[in-house]
């Protein structure tokens, strides 16, 4: 499981002839060693270092007892295993290493062959414990604070991975509330500029002028009222991210000036003669649709290109429900925390989340879980309590006029059916697919193909159901 080239143990220990043979023998079994003699060092190199995949500690020191070493190695990461050696035959200081999570406990004198097994399967555990974290990691956002189970959240996940590096451009677009602001920012705190600025600037909020000194700076009396120099935002952001949102709203001058500072990545000020070199990843996001926006001549298409390289399309709520359950757990506990509440939601409450349009996305979501944590009465929150009454759950009723009108369209009343009655399947089953399939006596390959078809999904692989 552990490659054994890359693993790094650190070894703490007393006493000199111990300390030289672990040394020797972990060498021997291909293991990175970092050997101290105390635990003041081990303390210091386990807050320096990067988290240590084992450690092999004495209990006994004279500066200290391995318990400490062992904590501050579980501080460090939940990952690392720890291994207490002891010449004493001290069955309650085993006891209390166990408590605090050490991996196992051996007597000295010990057989090298017993270490090197331990150490094995200490280090097995530790593979475990980081992949589970990585995956739980993952689908609850921990790391970019972008939830959802679904395969868009997914691929998006994986693509602010690959991507976060990257000094190419990346342009967010989607609806509003989808979370654009959300992804720029893990962008930004996924990548090695995370410990530098993240600067955003509405590209809409300010008239021509002022956005170009805001972004580029200006001279001292570059125009009226420019009273001091000023640096702009492009250079606040150097060595960081510059977040460009409602990009579609930037007037056609500055979309000039954005492309040549992006082409040249240098920017000049208002008023001034130096061009200054910077280093800034641009992420931009606007609710426009830019590709129109270009074929309509309100978009420079140069420019597009240019921000266009690395493309998130966020999907509205409404095409992937089965996030919506977890989305609304995770906005229930916040705003319950936050109002010191302590509510939940009934299972008839998520499905009727689920099955909701939600026009304003996950902002829209918010306000809801907000207004029922702020007015909720009871423990448990139902539909009633979410506004579930003012709005209708979809129903398959379907009227036909009287007379039918010539040219009445049948594939399209159909079609309006087949669309509710997949929706409603879906709400019934708390958005979870597979179930809604199985409800409709269909296969789940045909119904998420049938979603697809009316827009409603992805044709991802099903996750979590
Ligand atoms: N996948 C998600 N996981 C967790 N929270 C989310 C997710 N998507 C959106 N949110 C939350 O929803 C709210 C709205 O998101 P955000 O402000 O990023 O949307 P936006 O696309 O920038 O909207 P607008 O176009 O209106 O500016 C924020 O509080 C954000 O944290
Ligand atoms: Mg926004």
């Amino acid at each position: 499981m552990s490659n054994p080239s890359t693993t790094r143990i650190l070894v703490c220990d007393d006493e000199r002839g111990l300390r030289e043979m672990l040394r020797v023998l972990l060498r021997r079994a291909g293991h990175d060693v970092v050997v101290v003699e105390g635990v003041r060092q081990a303390l210091g190199r386990l807050a320096s270092d990067a988290p240590y995949d084992a450690v092999v500690t004495d209990l006994m020191m004279p500066d200290g007892t391995g318990l400490e070493v062992l904590a501050a190695a579980r501080e460090r990461s939940e990952a690392t295993q720890v291994v207490v050696i002891t010449a004493f035959a001290a069955t309650d200081r085993a006891v209390e290493a166990m408590r605090l999570g050490a991996y196992d406990f051996l007597e000295k004198p010990f057989k090298n062959d017993v270490l090197l097994a331990t150490l094995d399967k200490a280090l097995e555990k530790r593979a475990i414990v980081a992949e589970n974290r990585v995956l739980r990691d993952r689908v609850s956002g921990r790391d970019t604070g972008i939830l959802g189970l679904s395969a868009g959240m997914e691929k998006l996940r994986g693509l602010i991975a690959r991507a976060a590096d990257a000094p190419t451009s990346v342009l967010i677009t989607g609806e509003s509330g989808t979370g654009k602001e959300l992804v720029a920012r893990a962008f930004h705190t996924q990548s090695s500029r995370r410990e530098r600025g993240f600067v955003t600037i509405n590209c809409g909020a300010l008239p021509e002028q002022l956005m170009e000194s805001e972004l580029f700076g200006h001279e001292k009396g570059a125009f009226t009222g420019a009273a001091g120099r000023k640096d702009g935002l492009f250079r606040a952001a150097d060595g960081g991210t510059l977040f460009l949102d409602e990009i579609g709203e930037l007037p056609l001058p500055l979309q000039v000036k954005l492309l040549r500072a992006l082409q040249e990545r240098k920017v000049r000020a208002v008023g001034g003669e130096r061009e200054v070199p910077i280093d800034v990843r641009v992420v931009a996001a606007t609710n426009r649709e830019l590709e129109r926006e270009v074929k309509e001549g309100r978009f420079r298409e140069d420019l597009f290109y240019r921000l266009n390289v690395i493309r998130v399309e966020l999907p509205p709520l409404r095409e992937r429900p089965e996030d919506i359950a977890l989305l609304a757990q995770h906005l229930l506990e916040k705003h319950c925390a936050y109002q010191h509440r302590s509510l939940r939601f009934s299972q008839e409450s998520l499905r009727w989340l689920a099955a909701q349009p939600f026009p304003g996305n996950v902002r829209e979501l918010e306000n809801v879980v907000e207004r029922a944590v702020a007015l909720g009465a009871g423990p448990v929150i139902e539909p009633d309590d979410l506004g579930g009454r003012s709005v209708d759950v979809p129903s398959v009723s379907h009227t036909l006029p009287a007379d039918l009108p010539d040219g009445f369209d049948l594939d399209g009343h159909l079609a309006e059916i087949e669309k509710k009655v997949l929706l409603q399947a879906l709400a019934q089953c708390g958005g979870v697919r597979k179930r809604a399939a199985k409800l409709l006596g269909m296969t789940f390959r045909s119904y998420r193909y049938r979603l697809a078809k009316y827009g409603l999904g992805d044709d991802g692989d099903e996750e979590g159901d």
